[in-house]
């Protein structure tokens, strides 16, 4: 019994490593596709083509029993890089990508946003949000929790992955909240700058994006990088998939005023690439990590019987 819990706790570190990294199927290269995905030229399927919508829906709002939504204001397509589509960190994926422009996972990893349901059309129905996630002031670790005290920028988001429709691509409601004291209500034209600021972002650009000057067909592009992993945003800015405009938006009554629709009508299509990720990250074949992982193995047993033997007394 003890000899046993010796060696399994010798042998954490390759468990946590062989639980942690996907080593049975390394990507060959960052712009490996999946064969499960289907990706239609534009990047990913109209929602409302299999009965969603472009709009969350959102619970008790006021009048009560009235359903409201937020827009799903920008979509990462489906013919991004594979690996940018896989909502994780390791392996350069999505939540890497997140934190490349200043964003990352909420405080302490408990949630602590209301829950929205978006239909993306994929066969999955209504679905809650997958995770949201903040703008970090700066500090991947803990920034998000001053997001959550001080309200700012954050998201929700879906993946369109569902049987019926499985493009991979990544929808997102972005929105400007105000601090919590306030009970996290959105800000003046929260909608439509949130979005400007994450593309801002996304794209590093050095000024913010004029957002009532942009047209359907407006782009930026810029890079940014985490981890090692260099990624390339190429962003275009689309009409006719929101509506434009107030009606039937969550937080409508102060999000939009004064000639202000509270949705522009406009959704930022992002398409991301990476261009270079850490020494050793990308080419290696699958070969190498288990016979490592093997000997690292090995190796805690052989550790774990010679500390046994020499304090058979304490066990
Ligand atoms: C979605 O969120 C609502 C509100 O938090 C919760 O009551 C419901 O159980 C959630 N649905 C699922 C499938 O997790
Ligand atoms: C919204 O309300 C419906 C009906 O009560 C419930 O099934 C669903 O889980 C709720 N969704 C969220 C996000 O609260
Ligand atoms: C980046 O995001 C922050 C937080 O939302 C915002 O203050 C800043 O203006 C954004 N930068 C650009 C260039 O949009
Ligand atoms: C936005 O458009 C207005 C009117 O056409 C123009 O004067 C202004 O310079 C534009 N702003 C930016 C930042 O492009
Ligand atoms: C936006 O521009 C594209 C490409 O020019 C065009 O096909 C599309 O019809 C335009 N959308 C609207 C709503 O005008
Ligand atoms: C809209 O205009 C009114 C009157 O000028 C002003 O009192 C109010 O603050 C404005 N609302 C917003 C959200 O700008
Ligand atoms: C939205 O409607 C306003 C007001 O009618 C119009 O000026 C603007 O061009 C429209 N924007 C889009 C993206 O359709």
């Amino acid at each position: 019994m003890s000899s046993t819990f010796l060696i399994l706790l010798l042998s954490l570190p390759y468990l946590s490593a062989a639980f942690s990294y996907p080593r049975n199927h390394p990507p060959n290269t960052f712009h490996a596709r999946s064969n499960s995905r289907n990706v239609p030229p534009q990047g990913f399927y109209d929602p409302t083509d299999h009965g969603g919508s472009y709009l969350t829906q959102v619970n008790n709002t006021f009048p009560v029993g009235l359903v409201l939504g937020e827009p799903i204001n920008a979509i990462i397509l489906g013919s991004s890089d594979d690996a940018v589509l896989q909502d994780q960190q390791q392996n350069g994926g999505l939540r890497n990508y997140f934190l490349s422009f200043g964003f990352a996972a909420e405080c302490l990893g408990s949630h602590s946003g209301s829950d929205q349901a978006a239909n993306l059309g994929d066969g999955h129905g209504y679905l809650n949000e997958t995770a949201v996630i903040r703008w970090d002031y700066g500090d991947p670790t803990v920034g998000t929790c001053k997001e959550t005290i001080e309200g700012g920028n954050h998201f929700r988001y879906w993946i369109q992955n569902g049987n019926d429709a499985n493009s991979g691509a990544i929808f997102m409601a972005v929105s400007y909240e105000l601090p919590s004291s306030l009970e996290h209500d959105i800000i003046f034209n929260g909608y439509n700058l949130a979005r400007d600021w994450l593309i801002g972002n996304a794209t590093a650009q050095s000024q913010l994006i004029p957002s009532s000057n942009l047209t359907n067909q407006t782009t930026y592009s810029g890079q940014t990088s985490f981890g090692g992993y260099v990624y390339e945003t190429n962003v275009q800015y689309v009409s006719g998939l929101l509506p434009n405009g107030s009606d039937g938006i969550n937080h409508f009554g102060s999000v939009g005023a004064n000639g202000t629709s509270a949705v522009d009508g406009l959704t930022a299509l992002m398409s991301v690439k990476i261009l270079q990720g850490p020494v050793g990250a990308t080419k290696s074949s699958s070969g190498q990590a288990p016979r490592l992982s093997w000997s690292y193995f090995a190796l805690s047993l052989t550790l774990g019987s010679f500390v046994l033997s020499l304090v058979p007394s304490v066990l």
